[in-house]
């Protein structure tokens, strides 16, 4: 899978452990920023990110903030994006097999690096069930498409 990610100045040294663990799993990952530790701003990565998701060059995307709250409400600003905000794997799984959830955020203020692999994996794996979730992820698209005019 080809995955964007970023992060802010807080998910920033989180990063790396993911990015390795992305590409020991097979995926393809091109980081977004930020590139150092340096205080910034979360929506500048998340709306990247988001974007490069919404306009179909990657196929997912992985935010890390401090609490992955920001990162993720960011990114649901931009049209087609279905992020969620995960702490456990439970969440992440169902987040993409009934939600069809495109990006994963994730706190590193709240996961530490295992829990968060866990998390990453989960929602990797997870397929997007159809039926009646897609009748509800349809609902979604028309209210977005509501909400936009
Ligand atoms: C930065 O201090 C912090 O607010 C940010 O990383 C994130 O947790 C926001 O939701």
């Amino acid at each position: 899978m080809k995955i964007a990610i970023g992060s802010d100045h807080v998910g920033y040294e989180l990063k790396p452990t993911i990015i390795d663990y992305l590409e020991e799993l097979g995926h393809e990952v091109t980081d977004f920023g930020p590139y150092s530790a340096e205080r910034t701003n979360y929506p500048t990565y998340g709306e990247k990110v988001a974007e490069e998701v919404s306009s179909g060059n990657f196929e997912g995307g992985i935010l890390i903030c401090g609490t992955g709250v920001g990162i993720s409400i960011t990114a649901n600003k931009v049209k087609g994006i279905r992020a969620v905000v995960c702490s456990e794997p439970y969440s992440a799984k169902l987040s993409k097999a009934h939600n069809n959830t495109n990006i994963l955020a994730f706190g590193s203020r709240v996961v530490g690096s295992e829990l968060a692999k866990m998390i990453v994996k989960e929602w990797l794996d997870a397929k997007f069930e159809g039926g009646r979730h897609k009748t509800r992820v349809d609902m979604l698209k028309d209210i977005e498409e509501r909400q936009t005019m």
